[in-house]
């Protein structure tokens, strides 16, 4: 197939074939095309030469309803959740059972909908509306929506940005029992250890086309690397120097209680520092980050941040005082999609410093810079968002909080979604943030992430107390062996 946006070629006359009962990975860096294959496979974009066959059936029509009857069944990138539906509605979107005279039967659609999410093991009301749910809840549901259609092949777009580990390994579990039923599995991720745990054999794409297609067993992870981005990143991270000792404190939270989910969480984090705080869901972490930034109200406790620790009560009492908070529900409010790359940057230090308007010059001038520095990948700086790929959208969000010029930066899951040739350079640039004085709080769980980034964490775990790691400690291994990781 090839597929060109513009100057873009998005997909330069690729192949792939995948077999019944394996399950393959996708990798390849931010941009590569592989949200533009899955696309096409699952008959919601038409190539412009091609052509796609599933199990000897050529899809003739690229129309998603077509390509679902012939047992395609995707887990897109963006998510696909209608907010004002129920949580039934969603996983059953187009498929609610209905009795003899055509009307939805409610009762058996709240039951399948029930059995549905119990099996990849959430427990929801689904009567709930979605919008309600947090983000990791409502990728459960479209991970259930996906596996509980008739799919002969199942593909997956990154779906583990927003879970951890445990919710991690029940969908892998799945998968592997779709793989026994001889589906052909497609997983796109940029999580290289969840390839090497997953797959059976992995594709790297490049510009849009197959680098090469291993057996997994054959590949390592620097020959993975090399083949993403045509070399190695060996020595592109530094070491993490100690934190200062004596910075400014400029987080103070004392005693957070939200609910019975954060029980008397309390953190001080200074200047110079990089605090991560990592936890499953139902952990308080979200929770924890929304109460740093002002956004949500913790029932005791109280939060302090910036110069002079003031008090703060609502997310612009947060900003003023200087906190930079990018949320984990960023992929539903992050990004405007109709504007250009330049108005995504601009768009939040303008509206928090009530600062005038910057002149035209200045405000590219803030755009480039930014693209540049998180090497966002796009012809120019005024393509609408909507046309970059899932990780060159998350670089821009990014970049539109790094500029806001904050002492605080409460960040939640920073780099989901993003190549690990990019996330490299990110953590550079927020230890820089660190080493100019800034306070960093980030929500990661991401090990090899907090391992290269935190100079503490905080494990959260569900029902149970809060524990403090330090740097020694912080091994992908020792997390797991202290049996504090969720
Ligand atoms: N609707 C569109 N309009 C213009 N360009 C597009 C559009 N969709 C994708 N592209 C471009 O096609 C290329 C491939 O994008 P694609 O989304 O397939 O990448 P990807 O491999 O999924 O990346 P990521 O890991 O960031 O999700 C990118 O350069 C992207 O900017
Ligand atoms: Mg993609």
């Amino acid at each position: 197939m090839s597929k060109r946006y513009g100057p873009t070629l998005a997909l330069d006359d690729l192949t792939l074939t995948i077999a019944p009962g394996e399950i393959r990975g996708l990798v390849g860096e931010n941009g590569a095309g592989k949200s533009s294959l899955i696309k096409a496979v699952a008959g919601a974009m038409v190539p412009d030469t091609g052509t796609v066959t599933i199990a000897g059936h050529r899809l003739t029509t690229p129309i998603p309803a077509v390509a679902r009857r012939l047992g395609v069944s995707v887990l897109f990138q963006e998510r696909q959740i209608a907010p004002d539906l129920t949580v039934a509605e969603n996983v059953l979107l187009g498929a609610l059972p209905r009795g003899p005279l055509g009307a939805v039967d409610w009762r058996k659609a709240y039951r399948i909908a029930a059995a549905e999410l119990e099996r990849v093991g959430i427990d929801l009301d689904p009567r709930l509306p979605a919008g309600r749910l947090t983000p990791a809840e409502q990728q459960s549901i479209e991970i259930a929506r996906a596996i509980s259609r008739d799919a002969r092949v199942l593909i997956m777009d990154e779906p583990t940005a927003a879970l951890s580990g445990t919710e991690s390994d029940r969908l892998f579990a799945l998968l592997r029992s779709a793989r026994e039923r001889g589906v052909a599995v497609l997983y796109v991720s940029h999580h290289l250890a969840e390839i090497f745990e997953l797959v059976d054999s992995v594709t790297v794409m490049r510009d849009g086309r197959v680098v090469g297609t291993q057996p997994i067993g054959t590949v390592d992870l620097d020959q993975l690397v090399e083949m993403m981005f045509g070399r190695n990143l060996d020595g592109e991270v530094a070491e993490l120097d100690d934190a200062p000792a004596d910075g400014e404190v400029l987080v103070h939270a004392d005693d957070l209680t939200v609910g019975n989910v954060l029980r008397g969480v309390s953190l001080d984090v200074r200047a110079g520092e990089i605090v991560a705080v990592t936890g499953g869901v139902g952990s308080g972490r979200r929770e924890l980050a929304r109460c740093l930034a002002g956004v949500q109200r913790p029932d005791r406790g109280i939060v302090r941040v910036g110069r002079g620790l003031r008090r703060i009560r609502s997310p612009r009492g947060a900003a003023r005082a200087g906190v930079a908070f990018v949320p984990e529900d960023r992929k539903r409010e992050g990004v405007f999609l109709e504007l250009d790359l330049t108005e995504n940057i601009n768009v939040a230090t303008e509206a928090l410093r009530r600062s005038p308007v910057l002149r035209p010059r200045r405000r590219r001038a803030v755009g480039d810079r930014w693209i540049k520095r998180l090497g966002v990948r796009a012809p120019s700086a005024s393509v609408s968002a909507g046309a970059l790929s899932g990780g060159n959208q998350q670089k821009v969000i990014l970049g539109r909080w790094l500029e806001a010029d904050a002492r605080v930066f409460v960040l939640d899951e920073p780099t989901a979604g993003i190549d690990i040739n990019a996330k490299l350079d990110i953590y550079e640039l927020l230890k820089g943030l660190a080493a100019d004085g800034a306070a960093l709080v980030v929500f990661s769980s991401d090990f090899e992430e907090i391992r290269l980034l935190a100079h503490r964490v905080l494990v959260l775990r569900r029902g149970k107390g809060p524990t403090w790691l330090g740097r020694k400690a912080l091994s992908e291994r020792s997390l797991f062996e202290t049996g504090v990781a969720p």
